[in-house]
C-alpha cells in the first residue's frame, strides 16, 4: 500500500472537486484500493503527501447521467466511506461495467442508492420543519432558523429558502455551517450554536394555536405521525409541545365529536372512496410564520409546509418521494395547472422538469410566453404511481385525489393572483371546475368559475407524447402551440 494516493477535497459535499479528482485517479490508473480520501480538517492519512501519478491515458468511457446525478445527492451523505465507495462505482463502470446502475442487487449500487434517498429525506426534513423566528436588528427584521441535519446537506438546500423566501433577510445555522441571505446574496458560514438562535417570538404562539386548530383527533395516526415528523426535530417546532397532549386527549375529544354528530374517520373513509361524495379538506387560514410582513412568497411557503406536515394525506402518497409544489412568481399573470407531478419531478421535488414539462417549454416558448415569469402547479401534488419491477407507472389521480388536493391549489392561485389559469388536461380542469368537463368540448373556451377564476383549457402536454404517428404529433402539437398563444392573449 506504499504507492497509495491521499486525495484531500476542501468540502465535506463539493461533487465538482471529487469529480474532478476521480477523472484524474482514473486517467491515472489508479484503483479504488489505492486511494485514500480526506477533506479538509480531517487528520492526517496514511499516504499524506504520495503524489498524484503521471496520467497513463485519457479516460474515454461515458458515465451515465443518472449516475453522476446519484453522486451529486449521496455525496452529502455523512458516510466518511462515501467518496471511495462512489470512486469505486465510477471505477467499475469505466472498467467496463456499463449497466451497473441497472443491477439492482449489486451491493456498491443498493448502497449508494439508500445513501441518495437518506440525503434526499434529510432535505425533506429540513424543507418541511425549519421554523424562522423574526428578530430586531439595526438593519431591520432578520429571521434566524436552527437546525440539526443528518447530512451535509445545508449549501445544497439553502438555495431553495433563497426562491422562497427572496424577499426576507434570514440566516440559517446549523452545527456544521451556517447559510445567510440579505437580500442580495447568499452566504456560506461556519457552524453555530442552538443558543446563537433566538428563542421563541410571537409567531410561534400563532404556529401553535394554528396546529391546535388543524388537529383532527379523529384521523390521528401516531405512527405515520412519528414517521412524518420524528421525533428528533420536534425540540424545534412550536407546535410539537401540544402534541403529546392533543394526543392524549383525542380519545376523549373524538367520543365529544360522535356524541355531537361528527362523523369520525373510519366511516369517512368510506365515504371518500366514492368519489363525488368527497368532502374537501377544511383549509383554514394559517397564521403563518411570515404573516408580519404579507409576502405572498411566504404565505406560498407557509401553505407549502401545511401541506408536507397532513397527517391525512392520501395513503399512496406515502410512496412518492416528496410533495411537488407550485413553481414561479407571486403575482405571475399566467398560472398553469397540471395534472400532478410525474417519475422526474418527484425525484426532483419541482413541477414540469420531465418529457411532459421539456415539451410544454418548448410550446410556451413558440408561443413567446416568458416561461419563468409563469407560475406553474399540479392540481394534485403527490406522484402517484404503481411499481413495476424498475420503473414506477404513471396512474391517474382519481376523484378524491382531487378533492384532497383542490382547497390547496385555490389558495395557491389565490396567493399568486394570477389574471388567467391555463387548465393542461382532464384533472386539471376538474379541480378548477369542480366538474368533470370534457376537454375536447371546452378546449380554448374561456371558462369563469363560481369563484371568479377565468380558466382556459387545453389538453395535457403528455397527451401529445402519447400519440402514436408523427404527423398526429406535429398536428396537435401546432394546435397546442395556437392555444398557448390564445391564452397569452388574454393576458396581454
Ligand atoms: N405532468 C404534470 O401534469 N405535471 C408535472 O409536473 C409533470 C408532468
Amino acid at each position: 500500500m506504499s504507492d497509495g494516493v491521499g486525495i484531500l477535497l476542501p468540502g465535506q459535499a463539493d461533487f465538482a472537486a471529487w469529480r474532478q479528482q476521480a477523472r484524474r485517479l482514473l486517467a491515472a490508473g489508479v484503483p479504488p484500493e489505492r486511494v485514500e480520501w480526506r477533506v479538509l480538517g480531517d487528520p492526517p492519512g496514511l499516504f499524506g503527501g504520495a503524489p498524484m501519478p503521471a496520467e497513463a491515458a485519457p479516460v474515454t468511457a461515458s458515465v451515465p447521467r443518472a449516475f453522476l446525478e446519484q453522486v451529486e445527492v449521496a455525496i452529502r451523505h455523512r458516510d466518511p466511506e462515501r467518496f471511495a465507495l462512489l470512486y469505486r462505482i465510477l471505477w467499475r463502470i469505466v472498467r467496463g461495467e456499463h449497466g451497473l446502475m441497472q443491477v439492482a442487487t449489486d451491493a456498491d449500487f443498493i448502497r449508494v442508492q439508500a445513501m441518495a434517498k437518506a440525503v434526499r429525506r434529510d432535505a425533506h426534513k429540513l424543507h418541511a420543519f425549519l421554523r424562522f423566528r423574526g428578530i430586531e436588528t439595526e438593519q431591520g427584521e432578520r429571521y434566524v432558523a436552527w437546525f440539526e441535519p443528518d447530512h451535509h446537506i445545508l449549501e445544497a438546500e439553502a438555495g431553495f429558502f433563497v426562491r422562497r423566501f427572496a424577499a426576507l433577510r434570514w440566516s440559517i445555522l446549523t452545527p456544521e455551517a451556517s447559510a445567510h441571505w440579505d437580500g442580495e446574496t447568499l452566504r456560506m458560514g461556519a457552524g453555530g450554536t442552538r443558543a446563537e438562535a433566538p428563542p421563541e417570538d410571537a409567531h410561534e404562539e400563532l404556529w401553535r394555536a394554528y396546529y391546535r386548530s388543524i388537529f383532527n383527533p379523529a384521523r390521528m395516526k401516531p405512527d405515520a405521525m412519528r414517521a412524518e415528523m420524528p421525533v428528533k426535530y420536534w425540540k424545534n417546532l412550536p407546535e410539537a409541545r401540544d402534541i403529546r397532549g392533543l394526543m392524549a386527549e383525542a380519545p376523549q375529544r373524538v367520543a365529544e365529536m360522535v356524541a355531537r354528530g361528527a362523523t369520525p374517520a373510519a366511516s369517512r373513509r368510506q365515504r371518500s372512496l366514492q368519489p363525488q361524495a368527497a368532502p374537501e379538506v377544511a383549509l383554514p387560514m394559517p397564521a403563518d410564520l411570515f404573516s408580519r410582513t404579507e409576502d405572498p412568497a411566504a404565505a406560498l411557503a407557509a401553505l407549502r409546509a401545511e401541506l408536507e406536515r397532513r397527517n391525512d394525506l392520501p395513503p399512496w402518497t406515502a410512496a412518492a418521494t416528496q410533495l411537488v409544489f407550485g413553481e414561479g412568481p407571486p403575482g405571475a399573470p399566467l398560472l398553469f395547472v397540471g395534472e400532478q407531478p410525474g417519475d422526474e419531478e418527484d425525484l426532483a421535488g419541482r413541477p414540469f422538469v420531465g418529457p411532459a414539462g421539456r415539451l410544454f417549454n418548448r410550446a410556451a416558448e413558440e408561443a413567446g410566453i416568458d416561461r419563468p415569469a409563469a407560475y406553474v402547479t399540479n392540481a394534485v401534488k403527490h406522484f402517484k404511481f404503481k411499481p413495476t419491477g424498475r420503473r414506477r407507472l404513471h396512474q391517474s389521480p382519481d376523484a378524491g385525489d382531487i378533492t384532497y388536493y383542490r382547497p390547496f391549489l385555490k389558495r395557491e392561485i389565490e396567493l399568486v393572483g394570477p389574471q388567467l389559469v391555463v387548465s393542461l388536461g382532464a384533472t386539471a380542469l376538474r379541480a378548477l371546475t369542480g366538474k368533470p368537463l370534457a376537454i375536447t368540448k371546452v378546449r380554448g373556451e374561456l371558462i369563469e368559475t363560481p369563484d371568479g377564476l377565468r380558466v382556459f383549457p387545453t389538453v395535457h402536454p403528455s397527451y401529445l407524447l402519447r400519440l402514436p404517428d408523427p404527423e398526429s404529433k406535429a398536428r396537435e402539437y401546432e394546435r397546442f402551440v395556437t392555444d398557448l398563444r390564445a391564452a397569452k392573449r388574454e393576458v396581454a
